[in-house]
């Protein structure tokens, strides 16, 4: 009997400079993956015009995201791996779609009232981001979507519009299901926030190690003294463990209830596992930016892959629709 896996999709923003956040929130599980499911990922260039005008920086951002996914071990053999406007079909699905997608739903968008509050100019864009994302999704016949819970609303809305074409034009769609990962942790940056780009309290896994040093050298600590039991619900403790089993997450536990702990000893220990644990990696990148042809290469060859499912759905599509007469 033939096992059929399941079509795991997900698009990842190149926003800058990968860090500790990003890496156990999201890429770590996602290049899991690829093991046991048929794994298509890309670097969602299009959506980011959405914020990113300046030519280069989108350039380099696109790069740099797949310097960083390469790095990270996403194996293109295994995997479907591509840059988002390799497959301008999906913008053609985007305005087929389009029509399906009704303003009232656009408009209870949380993300899109969000971004305009935080001060974007309203555009198009903006508003069609989950149209764009729903073609993404359905352009390559996805049954599952791992995303966050900030993008659980745009699933609804993909699934809406997937659910609505099917009862126009028949079962052509596959209606993707979201995989929200509920114990998601709350990764904390170095201020104890949530660790953001936006909030510049991040911990930087490819950056020089003296930038790392002196990001984890300065996370936050209370003024607990040497001897006193310390508080576990703090960015120290919690990064730290992210590092850990079970057993060493116990060890660690114990190390805060005794007396003779310092932070400073503990954040010394936490730059070395920082370094030690991402070090492989971090060779592996150096290592690929200096052979930017294969890496070119094997954006070529995913481009393939995707344009070749994206093609057999287009076609469909196209074919319901009306459009090839
Ligand atoms: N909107 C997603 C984010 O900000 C990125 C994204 C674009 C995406 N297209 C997608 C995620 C398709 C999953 C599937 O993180």
């Amino acid at each position: 009997m033939s096992i059929h896996k399941k079509r795991v999709l997900s698009g990842i923003q190149p926003s800058g400079k990968l860090h500790l956040g990003n890496y156990f929130g999201m890429m770590s599980r996602m290049i899991e993956y690829q093991e046991s499911n048929d794994l298509f990922c890309f670097i969602v260039n299009y959506h980011a015009l959405t914020t990113i005008h300046d030519k280069n920086e989108l350039k380099d951002n696109t790069l740099n995201a797949a310097l960083d996914f390469l790095a990270l071990g996403m194996d293109p053999e295994k995997s479907t791996f591509w840059v988002q406007s390799d497959v301008p079909q999906v913008t053609e699905l985007t305005w087929l779609l389009s029509n399906m997608a009704g303003v009232g739903l656009m408009e209870r968008s949380t993300s899109y009232k969000d971004k305009i509050e935080k001060g974007l100019k309203p555009h198009m864009g903006l508003f069609s981001y989950p149209v764009l994302m729903a073609a993404d999704i359905l352009l390559y016949g996805s049954d599952i979507v791992p995303v966050g819970k900030d993008q659980k609303q745009h699933l609804e809305i993909t699934r809406d519009i997937a659910i609505k074409f099917n009862n126009t034009y028949g079962n052509i769609l596959i209606i993707p299901e979201a995989s929200i990962n509920q114990d998601t942790k709350l990764i904390p940056g170095i201020d104890g926030q949530k660790m953001s780009k936006s909030y510049g309290n991040t911990i930087p896994i490819f950056a020089e190690e003296k930038i790392i040093k002196k990001a984890v050298m300065s996370i936050l600590t209370d003024s607990a003294g040497i001897n006193e039991p310390k508080d576990k619900d703090t960015p120290l403790f919690q990064i730290y463990s992210m590092f850990l089993d079970t057993e060493g997450k116990k060890l660690l536990n114990d190390r805060y209830d005794t007396p003779g702990l310092r932070y400073g000893d503990l954040k010394k220990e936490l730059f070395e596992k920082t370094i030690e644990y991402f070090s492989p990696f971090r060779e592996k990148r150096t290592q690929l930016s200096k052979d930017m042809d294969f890496v070119y290469k094997t954006l070529e060859i995913g481009k393939n892959k995707a344009s070749k499912v994206a093609d057999d759905y287009i076609t469909k599509i196209r074919n319901v629709m009306g459009l090839n007469y």
